[in-house]
């Protein structure tokens, strides 16, 4: 039986800092197992503008612990307003790595998404030209589509037009939850890779529902059936190079979450790196959990893979079941099964 693991050091390829207080709270779990990690735009107001990517990247450099070499990946907030020319300039000098689209209201502060997707047709023609990729919230915001479809309707409605239409654009479905967003991946051929969070390989929609109400288990995309969450396991554990980690950790106060109308988003950080060791291992795939993590975002993102490593031992790891932060504490994710895998 395998003892220890030793990985080259891993990157999340979708991950939610926040700011101030939260920000020094959360940043230091990701910035301990990570080397990079893309950082989410939704902020309030929104990361709009390169000035404001340039102000959260060192307002998130000055929150890092002392020594550490971590690396945020900046991203802009796609708007109907987004100037071509400003996100250009931020991507030539290097400042940011992708574009967020949110469909507006899809999800946490997504009111200024966009609700025509014509109106973006210039700065995804742009983004195509230069080679800026496109990180992509796909679930319709349509009321009348069921909220456990609208993942499988964003890819009709809006994703494969978009990407019919700007053929040249790289695009990352991020925190696919359906085997109908694997299939899709699958069958396309070029520019198009999706990330799996840690969360949607452990749970599905009984882990919320059934029993009692988990607020915890609360995110968006929400958690479908089972047989969605076999087809995301096969294709994370599959060594495929169009799948890797993002894990979508999205802290918010255990205030925030256990509301009449609660916040979604599960905080995974602190026990990432053990969690997926324990879903590669009972996937009999241990083997291409580096791939996963460490291997096929850089690839898909034209990055170097990193140099350092990271090994994970086998024994029990320990992690708190939340943080405390000056806003209150913040639940870890309750993988409810038992964790054999450590980062030493
Ligand atoms: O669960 C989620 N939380 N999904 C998102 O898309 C946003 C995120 C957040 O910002 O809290
Ligand atoms: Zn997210």
């Amino acid at each position: 039986m395998t003892q220890s693991l030793t990985i080259r050091r891993p990157d999340d390829w979708h991950l939610h800092l926040r700011d101030g207080d939260m920000l020094r709270a959360v940043l230091p779990h990701t910035a301990r197992d990570f080397a990079r990690a893309i950082i989410m735009p939704n902020l309030v107001p929104p990361v709009v503008t390169g000035a404001q990517a340039q102000a959260y990247r060192d307002r998130i450099m000055a929150a890092l612990p002392e020594g550490s070499d971590f690396t945020p990946l900046m991203t802009l907030y796609l708007t109907e307003d987004t100037d071509p020319a400003d996100m250009a300039a931020a991507h030539a000098s290097g400042l940011i790595t992708a574009v967020k689209l949110y469909p507006a209201g899809a999800t946490t502060n997504s009111a200024s998404g966009v609700a025509n997707f014509d109106k973006v047709a210039p700065v995804l023609e742009k983004m195509a030209e230069i080679g800026l990729p496109l990180c992509t919230h796909g679930e319709v915001t349509d009321p009348s589509v069921d909220i456990f479809d609208r993942e499988a309707v964003f890819i009709d409605r809006v994703l494969d037009p978009i990407r019919k239409s700007h053929p040249a654009l790289r695009v990352i479905m991020e925190h696919i939850t359906t085997g109908d967003a694997v299939d899709y991946v699958k069958s396309a051929d070029q520019n198009l890779a999706a990330t799996i969070t840690t969360h949607h390989l452990v749970i599905n929609r009984n882990h919320i529902l059934a029993g009692g109400i988990k607020p915890h288990y609360y995110c968006l995309p929400v958690a479908k059936r089972e047989k969605h969450r076999l087809a995301l396991r096969a294709a994370a554990t599959s060594g495929d190079a169009r799948f890797f980690l993002g894990t979508d950790s999205a802290p918010h106060t255990d205030a925030n979450k256990l509301l009449p109308c609660g916040c979604a988003g599960c905080f995974t950080a602190p026990n990432t790196m053990s969690i997926l060791a324990e879903v590669f291992e009972q996937e009999n795939a241990l083997d291409h959990l580096e791939a996963f993590t460490s291997l096929n975002g850089p690839n898909y993102y034209g990055l170097p893979v990193n140099e350092s490593t990271l090994t994970l031992t086998r024994e029990a790891p320990d992690y708190p079941d939340h943080i405390d932060t000056p806003e209150g504490p913040v639940t870890v994710f309750d993988p409810a099964t038992p964790l054999n895998w450590r980062v030493s």
